[in-house]
């Protein structure tokens, strides 16, 4: 499927700017990445958004907006009770009225200069900035007699499907309809779908021929799973057997990065796990989440590239990053050294 390693820049670039914007996006394909990720939730009038999750307290300038205030409320979200502000209560003309904040602010300061300027954007939106930015490249390249430019790729995350399913908004085939329109079809439509139940999946799995991604925690169990009494956990899917009924419905597997480099008692990288090279002799494909540059989130004793290297050696085959400069950098270099290497 994909002839070297791919950078997706997780939630856009969102080490840079607040997350799920167009600014965010914007600058991810400025930066050079394969890839944008946006994650997905419905609106009550059944337009797909962009948001990490459903409920917007903390990505929003909602709970400022005093019109809004008798919307926050108590729900059970995929079995955890979460108090908010919900996109699902919420048409599109008002969610467009609210504006992004950056998610956290501590460790990411410079992002708050955006708060309160950027919308919530649509699938539409996102798609339509992509195909904006394809076409100035097409026209430059051919002032400038360059061959045409790579696509951009794009590659959703349906949030919480089972939730919106059962509120009678089902969201897959929603999602492949508005990518169809806007070109992505087939097994090499540069794009990618992701979730982290199953079922939705190989709902998916019949309505399209992109390739699907079977997100997968480092615990835990899938949602859809749980709901419907199936025993089965994510450690369960990564067995040779699960693996194989993955790769039933799926290209890929998107696994937390622990389950490729577990950390030492040290909070060092320690020794590589088989996951990389079962998965690979399932016929699937390893896209890890996710890589940051903050020292909170790195390993002991190495910066991003240095974490990286680590794991594109193991044979990983694409990557989430908040950083698609330092990513790409990464894996410029890489596959340099590649050749190298294999040239002498
Ligand atoms: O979609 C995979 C990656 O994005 C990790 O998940 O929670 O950041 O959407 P999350
Ligand atoms: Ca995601």
């Amino acid at each position: 499927m994909s002839q070297r390693v791919v950078v997706i820049a997780h939630r856009g670039a969102s080490g840079y700017a607040p997350e799920h914007t167009l600014v965010s996006y914007f600058t991810a394909i400025a930066q050079g990445a394969d890839y944008i990720e946006p994650d997905l939730v419905m609106t009550r009038d059944g337009v797909l958004v962009a948001r990490h999750e459903n409920e917007i307290g903390g990505t929003t300038d909602v709970a400022g907006r005093g019109e809004f205030a008798g919307r926050r409320t108590t729900k059970i979200i995929d079995g955890v009770s979460i108090t908010g502000w919900f996109t699902e209560d919420f048409l599109l003309e008002e969610l467009k009225t609210l504006r992004a904040r950056e998610r956290i602010p501590q460790l990411r300061p410079a992002n708050t200069r955006l708060d309160g300027r950027l919308e919530i954007p649509t699938l539409e939106e996102i798609l339509a900035l992509v195909r904006g930015v394809e076409e100035q490249r097409r026209v430059r390249a051919r002032e400038l007699g360059l061959p045409a430019p790579e696509p951009i790729g794009v590659y959703p995350e349906t949030k919480h499907p089972s939730h919106f399913t059962g509120l009678g908004l089902p969201m897959e085939e929603r999602l492949v309809q508005t990518l169809e329109r806007h070109g992505y079809r087939g097994a090499d439509g540069r794009a990618f779908l992701q979730s982290f139940e199953t079922g939705n999946l190989q709902v998916l799995s019949r309505l399209t021929q992109l390739p699907l991604v079977q997100l997968i925690e480092a615990a835990g169990a899938p949602y859809d799973l749980v709901q419907s009494g199936d025993p089965r956990t994510y450690a369960d899917l990564l067995t040779p057997r699960g693996l194989e009924g993955i790769a039933d419905y799926a290209a890929c597997i998107g696994p937390a990065k622990s389950l490729v480099i577990p950390r030492d008692g040290e909070g060092r990288l320690g020794k590589p796990t088989s996951l990389v090279a079962d998965c690979h002799a399932a016929g699937l494909e390893v896209h890890p989440w996710t890589f940051r540059a903050e020292k909170e989130f790195l390993p002991a004793g190495v910066d991003l590239e240095g974490e990286l290297r680590a794991f594109l050696a193991v044979g990983i085959d694409g990557f989430f990053t908040d950083q698609p400069d330092v990513g790409v950098r990464a894996r410029d270099a890489f596959t340099i050294g590649s050749a190298e290497r294999i040239a002498k």
